[in-house]
């Protein structure tokens, strides 16, 4: 169980006329999200042709089973993500299980469909099959998680569980919780968005049975949530310190040892309670609607003139994106991001905000100064006065300082010129030696082909997306 609080009483009348606003909202909500019944059917027959297809290509022994939110019943309207299992024998060694893995794969394929392999621990096959994007996934087939051998393996276990502790009914609020993350931009486990992945959604709402019962114990969630739905470990506190980086623990029933939230960061845990608090406060459908806000030239001006008014100074750099799979290029570029940020605050200059964002082609870094220029002296604090060898050693090192040393508030100080003087200066210096610098290897070699952007050209057709999330940061619907 996780640890929250009761509602508070409201008056009978008050009650019923919010639960009728609320459960309208849900089925308007899910009238949009909920795949039709021809689409689920449609879906189902395109996965049974699929595996048709590779029990006619590939040896019996292998067994084939679709897994993933279609196999649930779980999926969103529209998404067209099937995902499929090769079940290998355990005795299968790991070199066969990846390459025959792609090569029957591949015999599910009809010449002119397009694949690409994916990574995630091993590879595997990804295709576009009729519109639908087709994940063809080896692993071993296995009946205990003691006999894992890959983390592909625990899928099909998952679809089991699923399937068994989650009722018809209950379908439709993982749906109402996956849209309600998606549209506050938390849903999916992927590095880019340290979010909920859709296991995560489903065993939210086996524990907790009704999406509003979560946000409601959301909505008051302290300290790090923890879930542990098969009660494999004894207390809480003891999860905690078993998983102390994590912002949330849900141990996977079908595996002790996993935290299916492990990818759940911070802030996407606090997007979530916030947006739970709002939606309590407030029920709306607004917190279900993905809005893709169309800015266009009006909109662009008007953007740039409030971005000018900020009194802030930009540096932007672009550069070609490294050829890398999204899950590295992502957290690279945090890495990086958060590096030029860390080097330009130790020497002085004060940072506003900073951002990243690519397409996969071309990546951009921007940092907004509120200083980015400063003077030619710097003040350099030493020891307190009663370290006297540190302060000897203070003295002897500032010898030749500008000013000082003197003392001040007890401690040594010293006044020496100052080695960077403009934030530009620094990060040129930073994109001509990345390595020494810490920038992880992709973005370090991709970076020495930077190009510095005018800010006045950020608000084009081409950023506006993520310009308006940089410039407005509107990401909380406000109670
Ligand atoms: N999986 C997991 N942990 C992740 C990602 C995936 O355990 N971080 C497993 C789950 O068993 C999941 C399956 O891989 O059911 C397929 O992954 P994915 O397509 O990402 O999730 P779905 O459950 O199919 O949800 P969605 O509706 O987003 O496709
Ligand atoms: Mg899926």
């Amino acid at each position: 169980m996780l640890e929250g609080t009761k509602d508070r009483v409201a008056p009978e009348s008050d009650r019923s006329t919010r639960a009728v606003r609320v459960s309208e909202i849900f089925s308007r909500v899910l009238k949009r999200v909920k795949p039709a019944k021809p689409e689920v059917a449609e879906e189902r027959a395109f996965a049974r042709k699929i595996i048709k297809r590779l029990h006619e290509a590939i040896p019996h022994d292998i067994g084939v089973e679709l897994v993933g939110s279609i196999a649930k019943d779980t999926h969103l309207k529209g998404d067209r993500d099937v995902d499929i299992f090769l079940l290998f024998p355990k005795g299968t060694s790991r070199e066969d299980l990846v390459k025959k893995g792609l090569d029957y794969a591949k015999k599910a394929l009809k010449p002119g469909e397009k694949w690409q392999v994916g990574y995630a621990e091993h590879p595997y096959l990804k295709a576009e099959i009729e519109g639908y994007e087709v994940e063809l996934v080896p692993c071993y087939k296995i009946r205990e998680i003691m006999d894992k051998a890959s983390s592909a393996d625990r899928s099909p276990l998952h679809c089991r569980y699923v399937l068994e502790f989650l009722t018809e009914a209950e379908c439709d609020e993982v749906r109402l919780l996956k849209a309600f993350l998606k549209r506050h931009g938390v849903y999916g486990a992927e590095v880019r968005t340290e979010g909920f992945s859709g296991y995560l959604c489903e065993l939210l709402i086996i524990e907790f049975r009704k999406f509003e019962t979560l946000l409601r114990e959301a909505a008051a969630w302290g300290g790090v949530p923890v879930l542990d739905p098969e009660n494999h470990h004894a207390d809480k506190e003891a999860l905690r310190a078993k998983f102390p980086l994590a912002s949330m623990i849900a141990i996977d029933p079908v595996d002790p040892d996993r935290n299916v939230a492990a990818a759940v960061s911070a802030d996407s845990l606090a997007r979530f309670m916030l947006a739970a608090r709002a939606f309590i406060k407030n029920p709306s459908e607004e917190h279900f609607i993905m809005k893709k806000e169309e800015v266009g030239a009006a909109g662009l001006e008007r953007l740039r003139k409030k971005f000018e008014a900020r009194g802030t100074r930009l540096i932007a750099l672009e550069f070609k994106a490294p050829e890398v799979i999204e899950d590295v290029l992502w957290p690279q570029l945090r890495k990086a991001a958060n590096n030029f940020a860390t080097r330009l605050e130790e020497k002085g200059f004060r940072l506003f905000d900073s951002g990243y964002w690519s397409d996969e082609k071309i990546c951009l870094m921007l940092f907004e100064f509120e200083v980015a220029e400063l003077p030619a002296i710097q003040k350099v604090l030493g020891p307190d006065v009663k370290h006297a060898k540190a302060c000897e050693d203070f003295a002897n090192a500032h010898k030749k300082a500008l000013a000082g040393p003197w003392v001040e508030g007890g401690r040594m100080a010293a006044a020496e010129p100052r080695e960077w003087r403009r934030a530009v200066d620094l990060v040129e210096e930073i994109t001509g030696h990345p390595a020494k610098y810490g920038i992880p290897s992709h973005i370090a070699k991709a970076i020495t082909g930077f190009e510095r952007l005018e800010p006045s050209t950020l608000f084009s057709e081409k950023y506006s997306e993520f310009m308006l999330k940089y410039v407005e940061k509107k990401e909380i619907l406000s109670a």
